[in-house]
């Protein structure tokens, strides 16, 4: 199998697989969505669909569930609100009130009706994703970027084009006491930053993880993902996993594994969402001085 495939067909669609119930966070996530929780003033889900906007996605697929009705209404137009500011004369607020939903981005939204797994809240966005590779954010997964640098998506498309259309896996070392949390890739070097995958593992335990080297939340993916989710049995946990599609494909297709520049931090967790508020708190224009300020004194 050779590395360098077909001239790469842009990447124009992402999926959000959001119909998670987010337990952790309950009794936060009782009556909201998990991924609403604001990061200093911006939901968790809105840092996400701009790393995706910058890296020139212009749909955006939301696999939501019942209690995610939030997520939809944040990224469409607030006809009540923005009267109200416009009547006011608010201009500041109106345009980050509309900017949650810029021109020429295309929002869709389809239902996971049951918690059967990654890889199954994937195949239900097949019908609207066709036949294109596609992208996949999972929006725990906040990646801040490096200063001065390009967000992951953008990097992972960068070698996506580079390496020919091959499918693209964001990763990162974890400590090896980590490896039951992810998705673990065993690799060969290709590149400085890009590895040729080799194989792919769900959660294994530290004493058999073939490496440290961690899948995060960004996929690049081909079109044929959707027929090896198809063809897969349910997996750790008893359910069907997107990790164990991709280690079929990788039989047959490219997969490489693409270290990212930013910091990761994990929200799904407590202590991961707390770091990602005071990352971001140190960075907020109306936050930064103060809180640093704050953050000397109280330490
Ligand atoms: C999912 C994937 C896993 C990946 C992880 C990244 O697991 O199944 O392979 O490493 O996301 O955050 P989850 O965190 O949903 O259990």
């Amino acid at each position: 199998m050779t590395y360098i495939t077909q001239p790469a067909k842009p990447i124009r669609k992402a999926v959000f697989p959001v119909a998670g119930m987010g337990s952790r966070f309950l009794p936060a996530t009782k009556a909201i969505a998990k991924e609403m929780l604001p990061i200093v003033d911006k939901p968790l889900i809105q840092y996400a669909v701009e790393e995706a906007i910058a890296a020139g996605i212009t749909d955006i697929i939301f696999v939501t569930g019942r209690t995610k009705r939030s997520i939809e209404d944040h990224f469409d137009k607030a006809y009540e609100l923005e009267t109200e500011l416009e009547a006011r004369g608010k201009a500041d607020l109106l345009a980050i009130a509309r900017g949650t939903s810029p021109k020429g981005i295309n929002f869709s939204y389809t239902r996971q009706s049951e918690p059967l797994g990654l890889g199954h809240a994937v195949l239900m966005a097949k019908a609207l994703v066709g036949d294109e590779p596609f992208a996949v954010i999972l929006p725990d997964d906040f990646i801040d970027a490096r200063a001065g640098g390009e967000g992951a998506l953008t990097e992972m498309i960068q070698a996506y084009k580079t390496h020919g259309g091959a499918s693209v896996l964001a990763v990162q070392n974890v400590e090896r006491s980590q490896t039951a949390s992810y998705g673990i890739v065993s690799t060969t070097a290709l590149d400085t930053l890009n590895e040729i995958v080799t194989d792919i593992v769900e959660k294994p335990k530290p004493e058999v993880a073939p490496s440290t080297l961690a899948v995060v939340g960004r996929y690049i993916l081909d079109a044929d993902i959707f027929s090896y989710i198809e063809n897969i049995k349910p997996g750790a946990g008893g359910e069907l996993q997107l990790t164990d599609a991709i280690a079929a494909m990788l039989k047959d297709k490219p997969v490489i594994a693409n270290r990212f520049t930013g910091t990761r931090y994990d929200c799904g967790s407590k202590l991961g969402y707390l770091q990602a508020t005071v990352a971001c708190g140190l960075k907020h224009p109306e936050t930064r001085d103060d809180f640093r300020a704050y953050l000397k004194a109280a330490s």
